[in-house]
Formats: structure tokens, C-alpha cells, sequence
């Protein structure tokens, strides 16, 4: 059964007539029958074409942290572009969110810009300048944006790509990337701390930095082993590699002060996006003094048209003051628990094996063991399939999580208990339509 109304379709084929597939990003494609588009959004839900509703766990794949439309971000922006948008000169708004970020996160400087991939392109020219070396380390199932140094053993990379655990192949995950590129990037195992600590010392010399997203958010939310983050600091520091948190789905969602404050421990160079605005395109890369400092007029650029733009800037102001005066993560932190432990309640009762993984405000489910995948290649050898069989069930009852394993559930504060109660329902009735 296609998941596209007949109003859906009618908007999706026009607009596969002026759009590659009728998407502006390739994430969104679903195929020509359950690709939606969506008329309006409003708190948790969204509504498409055909105004079936939807409570949306996808939100966007991450950014909108209180609830579509919140009416005191949509109120600041109005005031704010009012005043015009960009005016080349620093306005006191960018101030305002520059000091909120420091005190919210811990870091002691931050440049904004537009989008998470603006935001660790720059990081990794950051960390080259600073250390004058040329590669880095990535992990695998770590999504870093759509730069071509990172388009390396992503989650959408399969297991017979990444070559042995001994020595992982970084593979190039779309066409259109130069051969070359690729002698820059050393892509790892997430949690092996052997391939880790023999990478870093038979290496170090060109390695500037390791961008690690510490909760893996592309790839079902696989958390760190214990000691795992604390040996990358550790080695980092002994070695002068400059570490960095891409923070772009974990900011501002796990955390306040993201996945620093959740974890204890200050990376060199952070970067953020998504929650930071509520879904309007902001971004920051931040950071310590001494790293960030590196970026200097006239010697290591770091420019935008657009970086801090009223838009942007009003929406990050107005979203990081509501997260600083009100329970906004302790709040979805308690629905997130709740989504975990029924969830997790339906699998075991269905004897469906399966672990939960994450943390409540991006949790992901993943089936087929009850060992929690401990790197993207153990993610890999789940029941994919069945959990997107139970997703389609669930998207046709309307809750949407994304169809993928590897997306997590994203839950935004305006959540209620109600619509918590609705999606375990419906997930109870989805078990049981895919298990037939
Ligand atoms: C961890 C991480 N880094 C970077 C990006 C890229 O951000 P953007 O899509 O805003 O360019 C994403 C996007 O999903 C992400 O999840």
C-alpha cells in the first residue's frame, strides 16, 4: 500500500517533473509511491497533502527540538527580519546567541554559519591549520555532512565496502569524489580501542584531528563503551590532535551543553546545527580559545555571506533562551524513557530479539539481537528489513519515525503523554501486522 494519498501524489509527480525525484535532498526520497509532501506542521505533528496527520518523530531528521511552528520562535523571526536580514557587520543578536552558546556548552569561543556541513568543513580546516597536518579520523557509520573528506564510510556505506576490521577500507559512499581524497581520511570501528591506540601512534604525525559524533546519530544511536570518549581525549591530547565533536544531532538535544556536559568531557573544536534553531538553517563551530583563534583575517579563512543572518540568529536566540528558562530536554527526557521501556516491552512480548539504543531524545530500536550493536558493522548484521516492515506499519497508523534503522526517533517537547500513549498503541498493532 503506497503511503501517498491522492492529493500526495498529485504534488509528488509534479514536483518529480522540476526536482530530481522530487526532492531537494536524497534522504527525503522514499520511491515514487511513499515519498510525501507535506502541507503544513504544527508542535508534534505534521500533516500531508491529503492532511493525514502524523505525529512526527523524524522532525525534520533532528533540528526541531520544542515542536514545529513554536509561536515564540516564529514570533522572533517575524520581529527580527522586519529589521532586515544581513547587513555584513556583526548585529547584537549574533552576540546574544555567541554568549548564550559559551555558557550553555562550555566552550570559550564560536563562529556561526548556516548548516552542519558549513560547519565541519570548516572545523576540519580548522584543525589542519592549527596542527599542520593534513588527515583525519573518522568512524565508521559517523555522517558528517555532505563535504567530500566525509562522504567515507557513512552509514551508508555496506559491510563488504569497509574491508577488514584489521584494516578498514575508507569507502567513498557516492560517486564524484576525486581518488585523491581519499589518502586523507582514516576511517575505524567505533569502540575498538586496540585499531584506535595502534592507528594513533604508528600515525600520528598527519593526523590533525578525529571527528567523532559521540552518540552515533546516523547509525541507530550506537553510545560510546565506557572509557571509549575518554581514551579518544586521552590520546589526543598526548599526541596534539585536535579533537572534535560533531555535535550536529546530539546538541542541544542530550544535553544542554550537548554531548560534552552527557559525557563529561570538553573536545578541542564542537560542532552544532539542528536544535540549535528549531529547523531555521543556523549553525556554529566552537570551541577553545586557543583552536578557534587559529582563524584570523588574512591568514585562515572562515567566511558567509550568510552566517548570521537575522533569520537564523532570531530562531537560535529565541530556541536556546526557551531551553535555558524551561525543562524543554528534562521533559522529552521523560517521554523518551517512557517511548524505550513500552517499546522495549511490545519486542520482548512479540519475541522479537532486540535492543533499544540511544538516549531518550534520539533513541533507535535494533532487532534481530538483544546485544546492543557496539559499531556500525555489528549494526549492520540486524533484521533491517523487519524494522522497516514495522515502521511502514506504523507511518501508515500515523507515527512517523523514519523507515531507516540507522534514524533515530527525535522527540520535540511539545510531545504530550497523549501522544505517547497513541504511539505505543499503535506500535503494538504494527508488531503484530508485520510479524503476520
Ligand atoms: C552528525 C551530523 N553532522 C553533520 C550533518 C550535516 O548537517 P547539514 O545537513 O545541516 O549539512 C548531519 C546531518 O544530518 C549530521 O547528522
Amino acid at each position: 500500500m503506497s503511503l501517498q494519498g491522492p492529493k500526495t501524489q498529485e504534488y509528488f509527480q509534479r514536483a518529480s517533473k522540476v526536482i530530481p525525484y522530487g526532492v531537494n535532498s536524497n534522504f527525503r526520497y522514499w520511491g515514487d509511491e511513499d515519498t510525501l509532501v507535506i502541507r503544513r506542521g504544527e508542535g508534534a505533528y505534521v500533516w500531508d497533502m491529503d492532511d493525514k496527520r502524523y505525529i512526527d518523530y523524524r522532525l525534520g531528521f533532528g533540528p526541531i527540538i520544542l515542536g514545529h511552528a513554536h509561536p515564540q520562535v516564529v514570533q522572533a523571526v517575524q520581529e527580527a527580519i522586519t529589521q532586515g536580514v544581513v547587513f555584513a557587520w556583526t548585529t547584537p543578536l549574533e552576540i546574544e546567541v555567541a554568549e548564550r552558546l559559551c555558557r550553555m556548552t562550555g566552550v570559550d569561543k564560536v563562529r556561526l554559519t548556516n548548516t552542519g556541513s558549513e560547519a565541519t568543513m570548516h572545523a576540519l580546516r580548522i584543525a589542519r591549520a592549527y596542527t599542520n597536518r593534513e588527515k583525519f579520523i573518522k568512524f565508521e557509520g559517523c555522517y558528517h555532512g555532505q563535504v567530500d573528506y566525509f562522504m567515507f564510510s557513512t552509514a551508508s556505506a555496506e559491510k563488504r565496502m569497509l574491508g577488514s576490521r584489521r584494516s578498514p577500507i575508507p569507502a567513498a559512499t557516492t560517486s564524484g569524489i576525486p581518488k585523491d581524497i581519499a589518502k586523507y581520511v582514516i576511517s575505524l570501528p567505533f569502540n575498538d580501542f586496540e585499531r584506535l591506540e595502534e592507528t594513533i601512534e604508528a600515525q600520528w604525525p598527519d593526523i590533525a584531528a578525529i571527528f567523532v559524533e559521540p552518540v552515533l546519530g546516523n547509525a541507530a544511536g550506537i553510545l560510546p563503551s565506557p572509557g571509549y570518549l575518554e581514551k579518544i581525549r586521552e590520546l589526543t591530547e598526548k599526541y596534539g590532535i585536535v579533537l572534535i565533536f560533531d555535535e550536529v544531532k546530539t546538541g542541544f538535544r542530550i544535553a544542554n551543553g550537548g554531548a560534552q556536559e552527557y559525557f563529561g568531557i570538553q573536545a578541542d573544536l564542537v560542532t552544532y546545527a539542528k536544535a540549535m534553531g528549531n529547523g531555521f538553517p543556523i549553525a556554529a563551530i566552537a570551541g577553545k580559545e586557543e583552536v578557534m583563534m587559529t582563524i584570523e583575517p588574512g591568514a585562515m579563512a572562515h567566511g558567509g555571506t550568510y552566517s548570521g543572518n537575522m533569520a537564523g540568529v532570531a530562531a537560535a536566540a529565541a530556541t536556546l533562551r526557551i531551553l535555558e528558562e524551561e525543562p524543554v530536554i528534562e521533559t522529552i527526557n521523560r517521554r523518551g524513557q517512557r517511548l524505550m521501556s513500552g517499546i522495549d516491552e511490545i519486542l520482548t512480548d512479540a519475541g522479537i530479539p532486540h535492543s533499544v539504543t540511544g538516549a531518550p531524545p534520539m533513541f533507535s530500536l535494533f532487532l534481530g539481537s538483544n546485544d546492543a550493536p557496539k559499531d556500525f558493522r555489528e549494526y549492520l548484521s540486524g533484521d533491517g528489513d523487519l524494522y522497516e516492515e514495522i515502521a511502514m506499519e506504523l507511518i501508515q497508523r500515523g507515527v512517523q519515525p523514519d523507515a531507516d534503522g540507522r534514524e533515530p526517533w527525535f522527540l520535540c517537547y511539545a510531545l504530550s503523554e497523549e501522544d505517547v500513549d497513541f504511539t505505543l498503541n499503535a506500535f503494538e498493532d504494527a508488531v503484530k501486522a508485520a510479524k503476520k
